[in-house]
C-alpha cells in the first residue's frame, strides 16, 4: 500500500493575478487604492507561502498546473509565471523534489503566433519554456502518455495522461464558416467590435435574444476577439492516445490533466464556443474503457468536484467506470492538495481532496472537516482482503481509540500504511472517524458494527 499525493494549482493569469476580485471591501473610492493593492497583495503572497510549504513538505510526488499561465496570449508572461513556481515548488534544500507538469490554457496561445506559426507551432514558446526548466514536456498535439512514480518501487506507476485542450484556441481552422466570415470580415482592423456572432445566427427575425444582461459592451476588444477564437476541443491524435492507453493499462484508475472542463460550467459564457467542442464525445469514449479516470482541470475559475459514471458498469459498490473532475481554483483563491489511496496491487481504492483556501482574515486554512472531500472508488467487501486492515478493525472494536494510541499499538502497520488503512476502512464503512479534517493525531477512531 502507498498514498500518491498531488499538489493541484489552478489559472494564474500573470499579470493580473493581484488585481482579481477578492473579497475587500473596496466600496469607498476615497480610500486609498495603494493600500487596497497592498492588501490584495499580501493575501496572493499567502497563498504562495502555502503552496511553497505544501510542495517542499517531502510527501508531495507531483505537482500539476492547470494551464492559463498568463492572459490574452502575451507570451512574455509565460517564462516569468513557470520561473516564479519553479522557485516556489522546489525549495534548494528539500531532498525529494516533486515532478512538475503543466498543461496549455487557451490563454497562453498567442493570436499573432498562431497566424505565423500555426495550429502546432503556436505552442513552441510555451513548451520550450517549461522544458528549459526541466519540466516534463507539457503536450501539443497527442496526448502525453506517461507514469507517475517510476521511482517507487512498491506498486506499479500510475498511469498519467496530459492533454492540450487548447489546441484550438485562435486559430480559424476550427470555426464554423459563419463565424469565420464573421472574425475576418472585423479583422480588417479599424477598431469595429468584433461581431460575436453573424446576425443570421442570433436574429431569428422576432427581437434580439436576451443574454441576462452581458453582452458585447464593456469588453475591449482584445477580450472580444479572445472570446470569438477560443475554440477549445480534444485533438484525434490525443483522443486515440488517450483510448490506446487507458484501455492497456494494468490497473483500473488513470490520472489524467487538461486545461479545459469536461462538463458545462456554472456561469455561461457568451462565446460561440464556450465548452470543450468535442467534450461530450470525449467522456463517453473514456467511459466506454471501463476505467476510472481523475481528471484535473483548471480555466472555469471554480472549484467544483464532479462526478460523470454508467451505473450500470458498477458492481458492488466498485466504481469500475467513472471520472472524477476535480477542478483547481483561480491561483487568488487558494489550491489543492489530492491523495490517492493504493490498496495491496496498486490500484486507488479513495482519492482524498485537501482544498487549501483563504479565510476571510486571509490565512490559508485547510484543517477543518468541510475542507476535505473524500471519494470512494471501492466499496467495503474488499477491504477484508487486507489482513493489516483486519487487525485493525478487531482492535479498534474493542474501544475508540485515538490516532496515536493506535500508532503505538502492536497492533498498527508502519508509518504512512496506517493512515492508509484506517481510509481503507472509513471508506469500507468499517470505522468511523472523528475529527477527520483536523491533523491526525486529534483523530478518534470508532468501530461500526455493520455485517460483513
Ligand atoms: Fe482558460
Amino acid at each position: 500500500m502507498k498514498t500518491t499525493r498531488i499538489l493541484q494549482i489552478g489559472d494564474v493569469h500573470l499579470p493580473e493575478w493581484t488585481a482579481s476580485e477578492t473579497d475587500i471591501d473596496t466600496k469607498d473610492a476615497e480610500f486609498s487604492q495603494e493600500i487596497i493593492g497592498d492588501l490584495k497583495h499580501s493575501r496572493l503572497s499567502q497563498i504562495l507561502k502555502g503552496i511553497n510549504k505544501t510542495a517542499n513538505s517531502g510527501t508531495i510526488d507531483a505537482v500539476f498546473l492547470m494551464g492559463d499561465l498568463t492572459s490574452y496570449g502575451r507570451n512574455e508572461f509565460i517564462a516569468p509565471a513557470m520561473d516564479i513556481f519553479n522557485t516556489l515548488l522546489q525549495d534548494a534544500s528539500s531532498a525529494t523534489r516533486p515532478e512538475i507538469y503543466v498543461v496549455p490554457g487557451n490563454h497562453d496561445v498567442n493570436r499573432n503566433d498562431a497566424q505565423r506559426l500555426g495550429t502546432l507551432g503556436k505552442f513552441a514558446h510555451f513548451r520550450e519554456a517549461a522544458e528549459g526548466l526541466g519540466w516534463s514536456s507539457p503536450p501539443v498535439e497527442g496526448a502525453r502518455c506517461l507514469k507517475l512514480g517510476k521511482g517507487k518501487t512498491d506498486s506499479e506507476p500510475l498511469p498519467l495522461i496530459l492533454i492540450n485542450s487548447s489546441i484550438g484556441s485562435q486559430s480559424l481552422h476550427a470555426l464554423a464558416p459563419s463565424i469565420e466570415n464573421s472574425v475576418t470580415e472585423s479583422e480588417r482592423g479599424d477598431g469595429a467590435p468584433v461581431k460575436i456572432l453573424s446576425d443570421s445566427l442570433i436574429n431569428d427575425g422576432s427581437e434580439t435574444p436576451d443574454f441576462g444582461g452581458a453582452t458585447t459592451t464593456g469588453h475591449t476588444l482584445t477580450e472580444q476577439r479572445y472570446r470569438h477564437l477560443d475554440t477549445p476541443y480534444i485533438s484525434k491524435e490525443a483522443m486515440a492516445n488517450t483510448i490506446q492507453a487507458a484501455s492497456s493499462a494494468k490497473g483500473s484508475t488513470i490520472l489524467m490533466c487538461a486545461h479545459h472542463n469536461l462538463l458545462p460550467q456554472r456561469v455561461p459564457r457568451i462565446s460561440p464556443y464556450a465548452e470543450l467542442l468535442n467534450g461530450g464525445h470525449f467522456r463517453s469514449a473514456l467511459l466506454d474503457t471501463n476505467k476510472n479516470f481523475i481528471y484535473l482541470h483548471g480555466h472555469i475559475h471554480d472549484d467544483p468536484i464532479e462526478i460523470i459514471e454508467r451505473p450500470s458498469a458498477k458492481i458492488g459498490d466498485t466504481r469500475k467506470c467513472t471520472i472524477i473532475t476535480i477542478s483547481a481554483p483561480p491561483i487568488w483563491k487558494g489550491y489543492n492538495e489530492i491523495a490517492l489511496f493504493h490498496d495491496q496491487s496498486g490500484d486507488v481504492f479513495l482519492v482524498r481532496v485537501t482544498l487549501y483556501r483563504l479565510n476571510p482574515s486571509g490565512f490559508i486554512s485547510n484543517f477543518t472537516d468541510q475542507d476535505t472531500r473524500f471519494i470512494p472508488l471501492v466499496g467495503r467487501s474488499e477491504m477484508l482482503v487486507s489482513n493489516s486492515a483486519n487487525k485493525l478493525w478487531e482492535y479498534v472494536k474493542q474501544q475508540t481509540r485515538s490516532f496515536p494510541e493506535i500508532e503505538n499499538s502492536s497492533s498498527a502497520p508502519n508509518g504512512d500504511e496506517l493512515e492508509n488503512t484506517l481510509m481503507a476502512l472509513f471508506c469500507g464503512g468499517f470505522v468511523d472517524i472523528k475529527n477527520l479534517g483536523l491533523p491526525r493525531h486529534r483523530w478518534r477512531i470508532t468501530a461500526l458494527g455493520g455485517s460483513h
